[in-house]
């Protein structure tokens, strides 16, 4: 099976999928796209007030992320996308832009995530939304195909095992 060109890194705030991204990105030779960057300035002005963002806040950027994940499909690009997507229909927006790209949810307990946001200085997604985030994601199903990988492993580990998922292990 030839490796999918793309990998989406989901799963809730504090779940590692900026810092996991960046080092799969470069283990991979992949371009890295910061999903959070695409956020609008009243999105992030809402994240950071603790305010949940709503399916209707969330679209406009769903589709720029669909439209760089197609982008990448078209010209060939290896890219490693962060973002959340919670929501099934998230999901599905984002594989409009590309069908084969891979999802992988990084889970791991709401206590590990909480732990981690409230150390982490200078971003804007409070950990207060965490519990918002836990309540709105669904769990993908069977059909979906979405790798878990436990994210409670170091960075490391981590990029090492969706590595080995994609055939690219370092052992293999
Ligand atoms: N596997 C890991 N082991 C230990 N610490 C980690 C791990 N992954 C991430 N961290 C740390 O946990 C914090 C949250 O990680 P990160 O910012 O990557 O999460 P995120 O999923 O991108 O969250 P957000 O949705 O808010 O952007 C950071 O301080 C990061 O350094
Ligand atoms: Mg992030």
């Amino acid at each position: 099976m030839d490796a999918p060109t793309a990998v989406v890194l989901m799963g809730v705030a504090g779940s590692g999928k900026s810092h996991v991204g960046r080092l799969l990105a470069e283990a991979l030779g992949a371009r890295f796209v910061e999903g959070d960057a695409y956020h609008s300035d009243e999105n992030r002005a809402r994240m950071q007030a603790a305010i949940p963002l709503t399916d209707a806040d969330r679209a406009p950027w769903l589709s720029a992320l669909a439209a760089a994940l197609q982008q990448a499909r078209v010209t060939r690009e290896r890219v490693v996308l962060s973002c959340s997507a919670l929501r099934r229909a998230y999901r599905d927006v984002l594989r409009a832009g590309n069908r084969a790209a891979q999802f992988v949810w990084l889970h791991a307990d709401a206590e590990t995530l909480r732990a981690r946001l409230l150390s982490r200085a200078d971003h804007y997604m409070p950990a207060a939304l965490l519990d918002s985030q836990l309540a709105t994601l669904e769990v993908p199903t069977a059909d979906e195909q979405v790798w878990q990988i436990d994210a409670r492993m170091d960075a490391a580990g981590i990029v090492d095992a969706v590595q080995q998922r994609l055939g690219h292990g370092s052992t293999q």
